[in-house]
């Protein structure tokens, strides 16, 4: 009999579930049973949508088009271009978090650094600000943290230069934490030329020296962020950034594991406590993960996702997730998400 491993439901603090406005890559429904069949319990959303998520009212449509399908627990990050800080405390009461792109990406969303103090100064202090910076805009980012009191987290760090800049920052106290995708973790440039299109994304990948040192210096990497940002396969070859990860994390992490890169305390510590810890979520016993320690293969017909690939089709991994318990219910087993009522949550922070 193979090994089961009995885990919290797992929180990512980072996906992009395309609704509304881009249902031929994702939606509420096919991203949230992406998310139960990869073992994540709490998905938090990111405001890049067609029309990005600026305004009150935009969050409210979003969230009325969740509440009707999600599969999972789901909270929204707010957005800003710089423009909307009057919106800020109504928005706020809706969101868990306020991401900003300093770098330009999948909706071209960019904020003039300059900006930084000032939206520091508006979103509320006990919700935390996502900053998308990548090797040319770490300065100004590490810069706007000084005299801070308010939290700062930094997406995706890609490379040493991004990671030691944090480094050196959380040595001075400042409030900043990190995250890493596994695109970072486990791909590097140098599996592009195989890729193709399917290895594009923002930041891009690096060089194996730069995984190395992310590998190295993982104590200092708050949280393992999926990422999840998936394309259909005409906007790949059109040139889209993003790669869908919400089934592939877990079983890439443990793999890294039985490579002895990683412990299971690592996971649980990366994509639960801290994670729930920093963005304020509430956590629930009666939520909880088993994964069959028994090796798969990755294949892009059978992932839930809309998009329908992924970077690691045809690749075997060690465990994946057999069942999902959401606040008492099973809503994932085998394959399969049982019928009965599904107790999902929209949630805002602190409110548990
Ligand atoms: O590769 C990326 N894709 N990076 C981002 O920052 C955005 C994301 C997306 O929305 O497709
Ligand atoms: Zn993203």
């Amino acid at each position: 009999m193979s090994e089961v491993l009995r885990l919290p439901g797992l929180v990512d603090v980072h996906v992009h579930l395309r609704e509304p406005g881009q249902t031929d890559k994702e939606d509420f429904d096919t991203g949230t049973r992406a998310a139960l069949a990869g073992g994540f319990t709490t998905v938090l959303d990111m405001p890049n949508n067609a029309l990005p998520i600026t305004t009150p009212e935009r969050l409210e449509e979003k969230i009325a088009l969740a509440r009707e399908k999600t599969m999972c627990d789901i909270g929204f990050h707010y957005g800003s271009l710089g423009d909307n800080l009057g919106t800020f405390a109504e928005g706020a009461k809706h969101a868990v978090g306020l991401k900003v792109y300093l770098n330009n990406t999948t909706g071209g969303y960019t904020l003039d650094p300059a900006r930084l103090k000032e939206i520091y100064a508006t979103w509320p202090r006990n919700q935390v600000v996502l900053l998308h910076t990548e090797e040319d805009t770490i300065d100004i980012a590490m810069a706007s943290l000084e005299g801070l009191d308010r939290p700062v987290h930094i997406c995706h760090m890609p490379s040493r230069a991004v990671l030691e800049k944090i480094i050196a920052a959380k040595q001075k106290g400042l409030p900043v934490t990190c995250g890493v995708t596994p695109n970072h973790l486990f791909i590097t440039e140098e599996d592009v030329p195989r890729l193709g299109v399917y290895g594009m994304m923002k930041p891009p990948l690096k060089t194996k020296a730069d995984q190395d040192f992310l590998w190295a210096h993982l104590d200092d990497i708050d949280i393992f962020e999926s990422d999840h940002a998936p394309h259909t396969h005409e906007d790949k070859a059109a040139g889209a950034f993003g790669v869908p990860n919400l089934e592939t994390t877990l079983p890439l992490l443990l793999k890294a594991r039985a490579e002895g890169k990683l412990t299971l305390e690592q996971i649980i510590d990366k994509c639960f406590t801290k994670p729930s810890e920093i963005f304020g979520l509430p956590t629930d016993d009666a939520t909880y993960i088993e994964v069959k320690m028994e090796p798969y293969v990755i294949h892009n017909a059978e992932l839930q996702t809309k998009c329908g690939w992924s970077p690691w089709d045809g690749e075997e991994m060690p465990g994946r997730v057999q069942k999902v318990v959401l606040h008492g219910a099973t809503v994932y087993e085998n394959g399969e998400f049982p019928t009965a009522a599904n107790p999902a949550r929209v949630l805002t922070p602190f409110d548990s």
